[in-house]
């Protein structure tokens, strides 16, 4: 149907047609998800083109990261108190104020859009399949945030008052994304923000910041720093100015943050080891592309990232379904985010420890569907491997390894997969392809998961439809979901006698 046919009520999607063209500001009165660069449209290769190109040599957020490192521990203390006390007036500008820079900062993001994939690529290795989607989704959470802000006045008559000071640390494999949703989140609650970004990721948290800044939001409400040693990191989560912390990371890191102060009012999304299970009654082909996509985009360096598929009853005693797979993952380019043909890009930096020997050891009973091969000399360069008999209770059954690299385990029925799910420690995304609406309702009620995806992929969840967050020992904290209705929650406290935020 065409757009002009879609029924009263219905949003039309906002028609992007063209990268070449500014995009439009979006719209102020409800949320709308921001689109991708189609790359059906010429227009839009060739934009993707150009940016490709700049990336090998592109110094992009250098100056910013390089001229926010802090070095000693008193420069640190007074730049805590200084955004704790800024925080009064972003708090007075109320929620109205805020959302409109907010809206502002989506927009600034948008017009940055070509930048912050130049830096994705350059820095981390992220190629425009991955990246542009995700500068979408930074987007969506500025907008987003920005009407969820202005729903904070007023709920059961009550209102909330917002901390003032929250750090973040976020990760470098969503490296504009994750930083973004949490500052922004922060921001439209009311609280002031200092961001560390992964060493890795400094540049492309940094581009994201100078969008912020770029937008309206003061330079002493959002801090960004980098730290020249550990033990200033300590000091920055254990400061008795710092209201909250927001981490995405291992769940490792969430204890090390807990060690240096146990009352920490954390809010982490931490590890995942999250499974696709493929039932009989599945489409097969959707079930191979989509298993492909979860396991190996960006590498698999993601904590959403499907590191399992479990084959359930014939899919597992038929070899059509692992022939599927072995193609549509070995037609997969491995390469350079700067060559144009890459699907998979580089791990962030050589593999060692664990994952280096998911992608060069096998346990007993298993054997390689497809071996994973290094590529470069640094080893951080690998063709996806995909192997098969992984046994329950083994180490790659329970293990998250964050690289390119799927286990296929086998199951008599669907009850028997979802026990080897739920086996699992971590539950934060998890996938069934069924088209069987009963075996759909009973995994639903069964698999412990935060988000659970049917006849989809286990990444890329999509700011307001797929709020993002996990479950067990895949959060540490409030538990409220990035991108849902009740994540600003977590940003401070409904009381009956503050005044408005
Ligand atoms: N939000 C990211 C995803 O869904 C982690 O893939």
């Amino acid at each position: 149907a065409a757009l002009e046919d879609l029924p009263a009520g219905v949003p039309a999607p906002r028609r992007v047609q063209d990268r070449r063209t500014p995009a439009e500001p979006a719209p102020r009165d409800g949320f709308r998800n921001a689109p991708g660069s189609d790359p059906s449209i010429a227009a839009n290769r060739e934009w993707a083109a150009g940016i490709v190109g700049r990336m090998a040599a592109s110094r992009l957020g250098e100056e910013t990261a390089a001229g926010h490192v802090i070095t000693e521990a008193g420069a640190l203390d007074e730049l805590l108190t200084a955004a704790s006390v800024a925080s009064a007036a972003w708090r007075a500008l109320g929620a109205e104020g805020r959302a409109e820079i907010l809206h502002r900062a989506g927009d600034v993001l948008e017009a940055r859009r070509a930048d912050l994939i130049e830096v994705m690529g350059s820095e981390c290795g992220k190629v425009v399949e991955q990246s542009d989607p995700e500068v979408s989704e930074a987007i969506d959470f500025a907008h987003y945030y920005a009407e969820q802000g202005r729903g904070l006045s007023g709920v059961d008559g009550a209102q909330f008052a917002p901390v003032a000071l929250t750090v973040v640390t976020p990760p470098w494999n969503f490296p504009v994304a994750i930083p973004a949703g949490s500052t922004l989140a922060a921001l439209a609650a009311g609280s002031a923000v200092v961001i560390k970004p992964a060493r890795q990721s400094r540049r492309a948290g940094a581009v994201m910041v100078e969008a912020l800044w770029e937008a309206g939001v003061p330079r002493d409400v959002l801090r960004y720093v980098q730290l020249e040693d550990r033990d200033l990191g300590r000091r920055l989560i254990a400061h008795p100015a710092v209201e909250r912390v927001v981490l995405t990371g291992a769940y490792e890191t969430a204890e090390l943050f807990r060690s240096f102060r146990p009352d920490l009012p954390l809010l982490a999304e931490t590890s995942g080891k999250n499974a696709i299970i493929v039932t009989p009654s599945a489409d097969l082909d959707v079930a191979a592309r989509d298993v492909a996509f979860s396991a190996f985009g960006h590498a698999g360096q993601k904590c959403s990232a499907a590191s399992l598929v479990i084959l359930v009853g014939s899919v597992a005693t038929s070899d059509r379904f692992r022939q599927q797979l072995v193609d549509a993952v070995t037609s997969m380019e491995v390469g350079m985010p700067w060559q144009p043909a890459s699907r998979i890009g580089p791990l962030i930096g050589p593999a060692e420890g664990k994952l280096l020997r998911a992608l060069t050891t096998l346990e007993p009973g298993q054997r390689w569907l497809v071996q994973p091969r290094r590529l470069d000399d640094e080893g951080a360069l690998w063709t996806p491997g995909i192997r098969v008999g992984v046994q329950p209770g083994s180490e790659f059954h329970l293990t998250e390894y964050f690289g390119p690299v799927l286990g296929v385990m086998s199951a008599a029925t669907l009850e028997e997969a979802v026990a080897l799910v739920n086996a699992i420690e971590y539950g934060l995304t998890s996938g069934l392809h069924s088209l069987d609406e009963a075996e759909i309702a009973t995994w639903l009620r069964t698999v412990e998961a935060g988000n659970a995806y049917v006849n989809r992929g286990t990444t890329g969840a999509i700011v307001q439809r797929q709020p993002f967050g996990g479950w067990k020992k895949s959060a540490v904290g409030a538990g409220t979901k990035a991108g849902g209705p009740s994540y600003l929650f977590g940003f401070g406290t409904w009381t009956d006698t503050a005044p408005s935020a």
